[in-house]
């Protein structure tokens, strides 16, 4: 189920964000679990993990993991894990041990293969064997991708957990997790801010679509926080 929060402005969305991790972490302490959260790519998010770096209860609050990432040097200016390192886990002392990053600089193959293994090992199995994490926080496209899953692409029937893709949206060659583990994620916020994203979000609130991969997740727990932007073109 696909759930709407909207907000003002891309500030209020980006701290409704922090604050759904914040709690997710906080749920996670008091069930004596750690944390797992999976974070998204691209720019949108930048804000959100600034609010986050000073709202977290301490430096080892949670696992955290990537969504999808592209095969770049982790210093590259494209690099998920840059904007990351730059925006939350340097400025919140994240220790390196809880940092699970995608290895861009190696091959895709390789680098995915490793990550889904890394995900089996590190991360608590739900009962359908698939690895559960706490929360999945995702970005949305203009075109409805999420992660590195595109419109129509092979890897939307993926049952790995993570795959090598060749993308739309520059740069072409990425690493992405899929929908078998996504969907299996306790919670999942997609965020998605402005203008240019509310055929998007018209369309991931329409319904199943692999034309809308976001639309994909619907039978997870979902939350899509946008500003009113965004939301402009959702069915009221
Ligand atoms: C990526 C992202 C991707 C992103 C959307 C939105 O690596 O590019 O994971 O899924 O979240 O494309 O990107 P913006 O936030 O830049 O609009």
């Amino acid at each position: 189920m696909i759930r709407l929060d909207v907000h003002p402005t891309p500030e209020g969305a980006a701290e409704a964000v922090a604050r759904r991790v914040v709690a997710t972490l906080a749920e996670a302490r008091a069930a004596g679990a750690a944390a797992h959260v999976s974070l998204a790519g691209g720019t949108t998010p930048r804000r959100a993990y600034e609010l986050l770096a000073s709202m977290l209860p301490d430096a080892e609050a949670a696992h955290w993991w990537f969504g999808d990432e592209r095969c770049v040097p982790p210093d590259d200016p494209d690099s998920n894990y840059r904007l990351v390192a730059e925006s939350l886990l340097g400025p919140a002392g994240v220790p390196v041990r809880l940092v699970h990053r995608m290895r861009g600089e190696d091959p895709p193959r390789l680098a995915a293969a490793a990550y889904a293994r890394e995900l089996r090992e590190v991360v608590p199995r739900g009962p359908a064997g698939l690895p559960v994490l706490d929360l999945a926080l995702l970005g949305l496209g203009e075109d409805g991708h999420t992660a590195s899953l595109f419109p129509h692409d092979d890897a939307l029937e993926a049952t790995e957990l993570a795959v090598p893709v060749v993308a739309s949206k520059p740069p072409p060659n990425r690493i992405t997790l899929t929908l078998p583990v996504l969907r299996a994620a306790r919670a999942v916020v997609v965020l998605a801010t402005g203008a240019a994203k509310r055929d998007a979000v018209a369309r991931v609130l329409a319904g199943p679509d692999p034309a809308t991969p976001a639309s994909l997740l619907a039978d997870a727990d979902v939350t899509l926080v946008a500003d009113e932007a965004a939301a402009s073109r959702a069915p009221l």
